[in-house]
């Protein structure tokens, strides 16, 4: 077929996705030479190789066939329960569906309510993931800025009073991917307000809240308002490769939610739920892991933001985050822009992911994601000082002026 007719044998929907030139950039990254903080993978050396090992054998002693046979769509009912105490009292196990990665939460959640030209507001950055799967039901996309407590809710209230009309709002709420920022408690009690006043659901998205370096933990905004999705994954504590996430929904929503599931995948894994049961029910040995994962992961970071305010301290401001897996970061001219800057680190070996991609309208202005999590201490120094000679030299002296 000629490229045309393939062209009009596609859907609307996959003609239009958004592809961009930072994506065809970031393909680079995966060259060998390439120290790359553009990837937001766990370390691969802390995933359970040994564990999971163990869970599979023990799992496939005890229960045998069955985890091997098709299984109900919400999930095992013990896993349910698991998720449904863990997430606290507002959380029901009935209403708590275990999906394929929470990514797949994210589109069922979609499926369920939008319909195409619905609007949907994210804060501007978001996850890049989320963009993605609400492309698919074709919802009109606001971007509502945040800053370093989270999406800004005057914003959102400005824009609701002048008429604007959500159907969902999607938050992530702890140590965000892109920003490293936590939405505030203040915030996510003005937000809760706000749905329940304006009429919208909350999906809050927590993939990140286990991986806390300090500070204390932070309610779900469930605690305020019932018209809150939960999403969670095992994928940042566990293993991403199991695909096991969760989503809590309410009462009115679980039932649609597991409707789209069906006629998506009917169910997620049976034994990859109940490796992930074993692991979260073996509390000391979860513990421990854990512990490591902050531990390393809070170390990397600390790391990374020595040898920016080494290397780069004159061109590029830093946001500390409290956990996670990012740093996000700005160049201080307001003029450079961060993508002709990926294309330059690249050829110095080295790589980041630059803002644009994370924002509904691809603004470039300059902002850059930076992965800690699989480089060790060593090689994010020389990363940095490599990226410091990516810079343009007017950045850096201009910048080195003020
Ligand atoms: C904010 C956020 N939500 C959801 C996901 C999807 O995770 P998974 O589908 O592996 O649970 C990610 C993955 O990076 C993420 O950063």
């Amino acid at each position: 077929m000629d490229s045309t007719t393939c062209l009009n044998s596609l859907s609307e929907r996959a003609r239009t996705v958004r592809s961009s030139a930072v994506r065809d950039l970031l393909r680079l990254t995966e060259q060998p030479h390439v120290l790359s903080l553009a990837g937001g993978l766990p370390a691969p050396e802390l995933l359970p190789v040994e564990r999971v090992r163990a869970a599979t054998i023990d799992v496939l002693d005890r229960l045998g066939s069955t985890v091997l046979q098709y299984g109900p769509t919400e999930g095992v009912g013990a896993l349910r329960d698991a998720i449904a105490q863990g997430l606290g009292g507002s959380a029901r196990a009935a209403d708590t569906v275990i999906t394929t990665g929470s990514q797949q939460g994210l589109d069922l959640v979609a499926r369920a309510i939008l319909d195409p030209g619905d609007v949907v507001v994210v804060e501007s950055p978001t996850y890049l993931g989320a963009l993605s799967a609400l492309h698919w039901t074709a919802p009109r996309i606001v971007g509502i800025d945040g800053d370093a407590d989270g999406l800004r809710t005057d914003l959102l209230e400005d824009r609701l009073r002048a008429g604007l009309r959500p159907k969902l709002v999607y938050v992530v709420t702890e140590f965000a991917n892109p920003t490293g920022a936590t939405l505030s408690a203040d915030r996510r009690r003005d937000l809760a307000a706000l749905a329940d006043r304006y009429g919208f659901v909350i999906v809050e998205d927590n993939p990140y809240g286990k991986l806390r370096f300090r500070g204390p933990n932070l309610p779900s905004i469930r605690t305020w308002s019932d018209r809150t999705v939960t999403l969670g994954t095992a994928s940042k504590i566990l293993s991403p490769g199991l695909r096991v996430g969760w989503l809590t929904a309410p009462e009115w929503l679980s039932r649609p939610i597991v409707i789209a599931k069906q006629g998506t995948d009917l169910h997620t894994s049976g034994l990859n739920q109940h490796i992930v049961l074993s692991m979260l029910q073996d509390e000391s040995w979860l513990n421990a892991h854990v512990a490591t994962l902050v531990s390393t992961y809070s170390e990397r970071a600390s790391a990374l933001l020595a040898a920016l305010s080494a290397y780069l301290g004159h061109a590029i401001e830093v946001r500390e985050p409290d956990g996670g897996m990012f740093v996000w970061a700005r160049l201080i001219d307001r003029e450079a822009a961060s993508e002709p800057l990926l294309a330059a680190a690249l050829e110095r070996g080295v790589a980041f992911v630059p803002g644009s991609a994370f924002r509904p309208d691809a603004t470039d202005d300059g902002t850059l994601r930076m992965c800690f999590t699989t480089l060790s201490p060593a090689a994010l120094g020389e990363a940095m000082s490599r990226l410091a000679t990516a810079l343009p030299t007017g950045v850096l002296s201009a910048s080195a002026a003020r």
